[in-house]
């Protein structure tokens, strides 16, 4: 093994979420690694931005504007991927939305949106896209996002927390079904991070949040979208070959479960 286990020279990957925070700072970094990445997402102008971002590192990129919650959008991407490159290596499940409300003020309607995308749109890209790689004999990886939530009770996060917890659940299970292909499925749990989704649109509401969450990890900071493309490039690259089934925390250190 060495560095060249993070080259990911002639290998296609699919973004979900790469619009914007997390997912775009993946696609570009898998990019940068030497990965075709295919960048999908509801947004389509920033989609865009993320793809023309790639090209300007001199990278390879193609765009597909789709909604995570639609399988049928999902498979024609996936399909659409494997039929002009022959191959789909990696699939990183992004894609998400963040939903507050406590527990006695939680509609139904409310976690069935937050299910919809937070769990059945990681569902769809991790079934579409473990097809795909099982019918191209592919050894591939899928990385799933969950969130520091599933390590906690916080309040307000019922919907979303649930949603989390079922993806980790669902990276486990189907790590334990396709690891006799080859194909990989980790999760990463990120804590929080400074994104559009963790913006407060006011100032001193965002100083007061940041700094709570620096002063709560022994690393004094909070997470920017960078630390967790890296700890999924470590999941989709050769590097963690022999790992399956797990959850990465890039948390700060924040909560440290066994
Ligand atoms: P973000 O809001 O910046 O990006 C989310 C992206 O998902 C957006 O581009 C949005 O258009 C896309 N999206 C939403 N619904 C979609 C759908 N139905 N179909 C296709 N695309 C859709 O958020 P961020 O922070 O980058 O989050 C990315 C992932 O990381 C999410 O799954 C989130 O739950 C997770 N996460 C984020 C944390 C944070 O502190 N920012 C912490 C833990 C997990």
């Amino acid at each position: 093994m060495s560095i060249q286990a993070y080259d990911l020279t002639g290998r296609a990957a699919l973004v979900t979420g790469a619009a914007s925070g997390i997912g775009r700072a993946t696609a570009l970094l898998l990019a940068q690694a030497g990965a075709t990445v295919h960048c999908a997402d509801l947004d389509e102008k920033g989609l865009r931005e993320t793809t023309e971002r790639i090209e300007a590192q001199g990278g390879s990129s193609t765009a597909h504007p789709l909604d995570v919650t639609d399988r049928a959008q999902v498979a024609a991407t996936i399909g659409e991927v494997v039929r002009t490159g022959g191959r789909l290596d990696v699939m990183a499940t992004i894609a998400g939305i963040m939903h507050s409300s406590p527990v006695l003020e939680t509609a139904d309607a409310d976690l069935d949106r937050v299910l919809a995308v937070n769990f059945k749109g990681v569902l769809h890209g991790c079934q579409e896209a473990a097809r795909a790689m099982i019918a191209t004999n592919t050894p591939g990886s899928i990385v799933t996002m969950a969130s520091g939530a599933v390590d906690t009770g916080t309040p307000g996060l019922l919907c979303y927390s649930v949603a989390k917890a079922a993806v980790v659940q669902l990276t486990r299970t189907l790590a334990s079904e396709v690891g006799r292909h080859g194909i990989r499925v980790n999760a990463v749990a990120p804590g929080w991070i400074r994104t559009p989704m963790t913006d407060r649109h006011d100032a001193q509401a965002q100083h007061r949040v940041e700094a709570a969450m620096a002063r709560a990890s022994p690393l004094g900071r909070v997470g920017e979208a960078e630390d967790i493309a890296h700890a999924v490039l470590h999941l989709a690259s050769d590097a963690s070959s022999f790992t399956t089934g797990q959850i990465l925390r890039p948390n700060g250190g924040v909560a440290m479960p066994w």
